[in-house]
């Protein structure tokens, strides 16, 4: 593969040598078995063929071992792919805990990025090596899919919820980014590039941005303008349910179900508030739909997780 013919993008994510090893295992797999009928084709169709004064082949008889070997072999094969990439989607698909939290609004046709810290980004996004991040993604429009080739990563982003992914930078430079799903007439020009930086010069590129509010200012600003606060208040606790704390807790609705209050759950709770109700309260709540934008959503979410921050540092 040192051809200078790269077949393959580098490995510069901790996931990038799993995922290929993965791909290798089912290519090798698949090599070997098309091989095998190829070969055995041609072999049987040489040595069986028809020639005069032969007669037509005696049916088989029954063998069980024949028949254990080719049932037991391919279930061995497929358990074994089926394990092995069951484990790599769970640990892609769950972000570590101390992950440095990113947004990313998608649109025709540009990626927007926010940092922890009020950073913005548009088609670039500046990540620390050796730090999980983790991106909560919404769509403004369409069906967008982020892709790093680089990172072994790919997640849609779809309009109406969050998906979120997560990689861990293990190289430092500049990656393409690209937008893996046809969303337009410019859906080609839709790439960007992620710039993995050293921890030191991360922070120091942070330091040098004009930096926005953090999306939890302009969220708890949010939170007053659009009239939250007026039910979700320690003083009216029979109105709604005060919000601090709640953030990642189990919720007990009125139907009987409990949810865990992620992203999702906020987002449902802020766009389309009676369709899971806390239990205890009516569905007094109105809609935000079409009230706030992707942005202001995941400054809101942020606002409210911040509180759960709060609380926690409170606690003994
Ligand atoms: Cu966005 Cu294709």
């Amino acid at each position: 593969m040192s051809l200078g013919f790269p077949l393959f993008p580098e490995q510069a994510s901790t996931v990038a040598g799993r995922v290929d090893a993965l791909y290798f295992f089912l290519v090798a797999i698949s090599v070997f078995f098309a091989g095998l009928i190829f070969i055995l084709v041609a072999y049987f169709a040489i040595k069986y063929r028809r020639r005069p004064g032969r007669k037509q082949a005696d049916p088989v008889p029954d063998h069980v071992g024949l028949e254990l070997a080719w049932t037991l072999i391919p279930l061995g094969i497929v358990m074994v792919s089926f394990i092995w990439g069951a484990r790599l989607f769970v640990t892609l698909s769950r972000p570590p805990a101390d992950a440095l939290e990113i947004a990313v609004v998608a649109r025709q046709w540009m990626w927007k990025f926010q940092h922890p810290t009020g950073q913005r980004e548009i088609n670039e996004l500046h990540v620390p090596i050796g730090r999980p991040v983790k991106l909560t993604m919404a769509s403004e429009d369409v069906i967008h899919s982020f892709f790093v080739p680089a990172f072994r990563v790919k997640m849609d982003v779809v309009p109406g919820r969050y998906t979120t992914a997560w990689f861990e930078a293990s190289r430092t430079g500049e990656y393409h980014l690209f937008c893996a799903e046809y969303c337009g007439a410019q859906h080609s020009g839709m790439t960007g590039r992620v710039v993995v930086l050293e921890l030191a010069q991360y922070q120091q590129w942070l330091r040098g941005r004009i930096v926005a509010e953090p999306p939890e200012v302009v969220g708890e600003r949010l939170f007053a303008q659009l009239g939250c606060n007026a039910c979700h208040h320690p003083d009216r606790p029979q109105l709604a349910p005060f919000l601090e704390g709640v953030y990642g807790t189990q919720r007990l609705l009125v139907t009987g179900e409990t949810v865990i209050a992620d992203e999702a759950y906020l987002r449902q709770s802020i766009l389309d508030p009676a369709a899971a109700v806390t239990a205890g309260y009516a569905p007094i709540m109105p809609s935000y739909r079409g009230r706030v934008t992707e942005e202001e959503l995941s400054q809101l979410i942020a606002y409210i997780k911040s509180l759960e921050k709060i609380q926690t540092t409170r606690s003994p």
